[in-house]
């Protein structure tokens, strides 16, 4: 395991993913019960965009610094940079401090939810795993395991409160990370079938989104809807966007998706070059 989130922290495809887990922690909070929460790949919970690694990539420039700086953002995407300044705030102690700091999907997911929701978070990664334990530290609201996502899956699902989301981010160092997901959705749809469960990717090459499309509509029977955005055309090996496929999308989330992201790409874009796409695959 050599991937380390913090030298892509705040980049273009993380702003996307964490968007979008913005509007799908909004969606299911319209309802006054509990819902759990589950990170199956949780990262460290924030990150220092002035430390060595993120310095050395300043991938962070051609995500969250544009967000910030793009206009009228809608009320989505306030909420999301509301996440943002809150950690720079946060960590700072200063209610006006500038961009320093970047917050995770647990962290996110954290500020979003409400005294009665709870969150599970899984990173196997040892130095990843002790960050995000100190990020958590004393919260009884969170639960952090050093544990396999995918193993965390099984042992963690269905949550007590039979209401809630499971985000799948991992690092796709594998070449058979699509292939491995595709294959533990049915498991776990099976332990809880009405979860919903978002999962992200990196678009690279189009055949390659395709097929990850084609196994999940012959293995999954639920419904799946699709959101992609890209920045650049179709380069070869190139990351030219990212993706995240919702199974089980909770009710009007597309339409929350179809008013964002329009501004989304508009502010990410370069030259506008790429473009976005949201519709259900199954
Ligand atoms: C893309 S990063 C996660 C970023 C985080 N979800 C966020 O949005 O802020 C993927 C993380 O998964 C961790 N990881 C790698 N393999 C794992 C596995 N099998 N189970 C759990 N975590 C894993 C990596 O150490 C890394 O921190």
């Amino acid at each position: 395991m050599n991937y380390r989130h913090s030298y892509h922290a705040g980049s273009f495809t993380d702003v996307v993913k964490h968007v979008i887990l913005t509007a799908l922690i909004t969606s299911i909070s319209r309802k006054d019960t509990p819902y759990c929460y589950i990170d199956t790949h949780a990262g460290t919970g924030y990150y220092d965009l002035f430390s060595e690694f993120a310095k050395k990539t300043k991938e962070y420039e051609g995500g969250i610094e544009k967000v910030i700086r793009h206009e009228n953002p809608p009320p989505l995407i306030r909420r999301y940079l509301d996440c943002v300044h809150k950690i720079n705030n946060e960590l700072t102690g200063s209610r006006f401090a500038s961009l320093r700091y970047y917050p995770g999907s647990p962290m996110i997911a954290r500020y979003l939810a409400r005294p009665h929701d709870r969150i599970i978070a899984c990173e196997l990664q040892p130095q990843e795993y002790q960050a995000l334990k100190s990020a958590f530290a004393g919260d009884k609201q969170v639960a952090i395991h050093h544990t396999d996502g995918f193993l965390g899956l099984k042992a963690f699902l269905p949550p007590r409160e039979r209401r809630g989301l499971v985000l799948i981010d991992p690092p796709y160092e594998n070449p058979d990370e699509f292939s491995r997901i595709a294959h533990s959705l049915p498991v776990a749809l099976k332990r809880w079938e009405t979860g919903i469960y978002a999962i992200w990717y990196p678009i690279k090459e189009q055949a390659q989104v395709k097929r990850f499309y084609n196994t999940l509509k012959e293995n999954i029977h639920h419904p799946v809807f699709a959101i992609e955005l890209t920045t650049y055309p179709d380069l070869p090996n190139h990351l030219n966007g990212c993706g995240i496929v919702v199974i089980n999308p909770p009710w009007q989330f597309d339409e929350s998706v179809t008013e964002i992201l329009p501004w989304l790409w508009k502010a990410l874009t370069i030259n506008d070059q790429g473009s976005y796409h949201a519709y259900m695959l199954k």
